[in-house]
């Protein structure tokens, strides 16, 4: 199992780079990506969060933990106007879940494991996930889309577990 950067960790904040062939190695870190997903009881892991600076990204939303999803180089080809607000929430900040407006659906392609392209549609929690994924490969994470004041009130709460533990 892979460990997860936490939250600041400046790891977190690095733009990932494009994988330029799916090789066996590739498709190795996407197998212990989805482990330590699985193992995390998460529904998304990008790279940037195991520290690898690739962009492959791990989603499953399955209630049955059995239909693994892995987007290679993935992009957002389009996203509606509409947009929903979902509570998130996020294995590099456990603890803290936070209402996130995105758009509502987007339209996406990725490469998956064999290096093929394809074409999906998203809506829902797995278009959330997606666009929260993403966000992991470009540097940032789900607290950039909160307010200034909600975002100091969540540093502040997450400075104070830090000292807890350290204390601990
Ligand atoms: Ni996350």
């Amino acid at each position: 199992m892979l460990s997860i950067l936490q939250y600041p960790d400046p790891r977190l904040f690095r733009k990932a780079e494009t994988v330029l062939e799916v090789t066996n190695q590739v498709r190795e870190i996407v197998l212990h990506m989805a482990e330590t997903m699985y193992k995390s009881a998460g529904i998304g892991l990008a790279a940037t969060q195991v520290n690898i600076q690739k962009r492959i990204v791990v989603i499953d939303i399955s209630e049955a933990k059995n239909n693994l999803l892995v987007l290679i180089n993935p992009k957002i080809i389009w996203n509606s106007n509409k947009s929903k607000t979902f509570q998130e929430g996020c294995l590099s900040i456990p603890g803290i879940y936070e209402k996130v407006t995105r758009p509502e659906s987007i339209f996406c392609k990725a490469l998956d494991n064999n290096g093929h392209e394809y074409e999906f549609n998203a809506e829902g929690i797995l278009s959330v996930c997606v666009q929260h994924e993403i966000d992991h490969l470009e540097g940032t994470v789900f607290l950039d889309h909160l307010s200034k004041l909600k975002r100091n009130r969540i540093e502040n709460k997450l400075k104070k577990i830090a000292t807890h533990s350290s204390l601990s």
